[in-house]
Formats: C-alpha cells, structure tokens, sequence
C-alpha cells in the first residue's frame, strides 16, 4: 500500500480550443475535469497498476468535495483534511496541435493548524505503508521545511519516505534522509547550481543529492530515461524511442512504477522507466495499466553511459 500526500492538490480543467486568440470570447470544443497534483497523479498510477493507495490532501469549499468524489471515481481512497480556503482549479487551455496553455491557481493558504492536521492524517493512514510519497510544491503557509518534519516523524515510525519535490522544499529536507527523491534534470540542475548536458553530470549531482542526505536519487532524464543512485551503485535505465503523445505526469508515473515494484533496486528502476515510457504514449496526465507497459523494451545497466549527451541538457 502506497501513501501519497499533496499539499497543495487541484481540480485540473482542461478547455479544447480550435484556436487560441488573446482578446477573443473563446468557445471550448470539449471540456473535462480531472484530480490533479503529482502526489494525485502517482496514486492515480499506482491505482492503475492495481495496487492500494491512499491519497492524503487537504480538502476546502466546493472544489475540494468534488476532488474528493473524482479520488474516488478513480478508485483512490482520499484521506481528505478539512481547510478553510478552497482547493484550486488549474486551467489547461489545448489547442489542436496539442500545445498547452496552463494557468495554475496558488491554491489556499494553510494555517499552523491546518498543517498540523496534515502531518497527523499522514500518520494515520500510513501505518502498515510501503511508501509515503511527498510529492509536488507547498502551499503557501507551510515553510520549506515541512517536508524535513514529516521525514523525520515517518522514520520514527519506521516508514519510508518518497520525496518529489523542488526548489527550497527540496534543499531543506535531504538532511533529515529521505529514502528517496525523483528529481527531473532541471530540479537536479537547480538542486546543485549548475547546468547537467551529459548523463556523467546528471550521475555526479545525482551523488551530491546522496552526499547531502538522500539515500536514493532516482533521477528521470526525459527522452534519455533514468538513473537511480543509491549506497550499493548506479543504473541507467532506457527504453528506445517512442511516439510521445504527453509528458504530462511521466514523472509521476515513474515514481509511482518504482514504487510499486518495491523501491529499491535495479528492478524498481526498470519498473519506472516502463511506467514513464507507457505514460508519454497516453494522451493528457493519463496513467498506464499493466497492459500500457512493453518492459522487454526496457534496459538498465550499470555501465552507465556518462558521457552520453542529453536530448534535452539543461543550461
Ligand atoms: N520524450 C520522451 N520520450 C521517451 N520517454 C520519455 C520522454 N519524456 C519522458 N519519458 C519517460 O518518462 C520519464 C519521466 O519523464 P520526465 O523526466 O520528463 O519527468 P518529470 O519532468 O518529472 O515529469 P512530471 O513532473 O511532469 O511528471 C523519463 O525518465 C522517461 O522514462
Ligand atoms: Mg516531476
């Protein structure tokens, strides 16, 4: 059974436009409505897989009931806190090339007690969890250390700890070891202020995130796949080229593959990168099913190829 939180969750609504003119009363050729947040999305794909989950959020006004029944039409069980403001609703405006415009609410801000009940609901949901994963920003009102405090509660009560986070939130928890974090190449590359071009640079901040705390960094490079860092060595994991469709919630998907396959390992990895080579192939933050998956298209080796340029560096 996997826990996720998201601290600051949304309703996703996604317009389709025939075209997207400024100025202009713009009629939507279809509408839709969808749980949305990344820990949302990793419980959405581990529901998916066919395994338990339970998605623990903050819940306020209107929006936050129906991001309640959606958990629920999705088969995750929402572990729902109450709170004054309203969960937000993120616009995704897509035209018929597929670009995506996207207008994203700051969502409520949380009071102390708020983010007290939290960490609580947290606590108890997730006796007996494989994995709690922490997954997307902080809402305004919770500090970036957060994060670091609900890492050290769950390893007092013996529990592992995903961490999808970037930025500050990121920074200030890998002191307290989370077992593991899921930066892209881009939080990778801010985590440690400088560019990553090659699979050799993104292995070497990969191992000052461990330095730094972490117990396992698995780092999703995109079109170049992934790698996973931790105390006994390092993989690189690939799948061959694809037909991408939306690379919307890949990440998630990965975190969420890895997961379920058991986090740890040169298995789990592979698991990660069928899960995100499955999701670019569905439209929108869809998540894959078992069937979605072609893990013989996967390969994980220890040689890691470092010198290897990324298809997507970041400068
Ligand atoms: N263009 C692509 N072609 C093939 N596979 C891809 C592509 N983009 C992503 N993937 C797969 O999905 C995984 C996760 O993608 P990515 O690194 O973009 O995650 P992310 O930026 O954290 O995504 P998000 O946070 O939106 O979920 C990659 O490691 C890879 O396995
Ligand atoms: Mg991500």
């Amino acid at each position: 059974m996997i826990v996720t939180l998201t601290p600051n969750p949304s309703l996703d609504r996604a317009y389709e436009l025939p075209s997207l003119d400024r100025g202009a009363v713009l009629r939507a050729t279809r509408d839709r409505v969808d749980p949305g947040g990344k820990g949302v999305n990793v419980s959405r794909a581990v529901a998916a897989a066919g395994h338990r989950t339970v998605a623990v959020v903050p819940l306020g006004g209107p929006e936050g009931a129906l991001l309640a029944r959606l958990l629920g039409e999705h088969g995750i069980e929402a572990a729902g806190v109450p709170v004054a403001g309203s969960t937000r609703v993120n616009i995704t405006l897509v035209e018929p090339d597929s670009t995506l415009t996207k207008v994203n609410a700051a969502g409520p801000e949380l009071s102390a007690a708020e983010a007290e009940a939290l960490l609580e609901a947290v606590r108890a949901r997730a006796a007996g969890a494989d994995w709690i994963a922490c997954c997307g920003s902080l809402p305004r009102g919770l500090g970036p250390e957060w994060y670091a405090q609900l890492v050290a509660r769950a390893h007092r009560a013996g529990l592992r700890v995903a961490l999808d986070t970037s930025g500050s939130a990121l920074g200030a928890t890998l002191a307290e070891e989370p077992d593991v974090v899921k930066p892209n190449a881009e939080e990778l590359a801010e985590a440690v202020g400088r560019p990553i071009a090659t699979v050799g640079e993104a292995v070497k901040a990969a191992g000052e995130l461990r330095e730094r705390g972490a117990r396992a960094v698995l780092a999703s490079l995109g079109a170049d796949g992934q790698l996973l860092v931790d105390a006994t060595g390092t993989w690189f994991g690939h799948a061959g080229p694809v037909a991408v469709r939306s690379n919307v919630g890949a990440g998630d998907a990965s975190l969420a593959g890895f997961l379920a396959a058991g986090g740890r390992g040169p298995a789990a990895l592979a698991a990660a990168v069928a899960h995100g080579t499955a999701a670019v192939q569905l439209p929108g933050s869809v998540m894959p099913t078992p069937a979605d998956l072609v893990p013989d298209a996967v390969t994980v080796t220890d040689a890691v190829p470092t010198d290897r340029p990324l298809a997507e560096p970041v400068r």
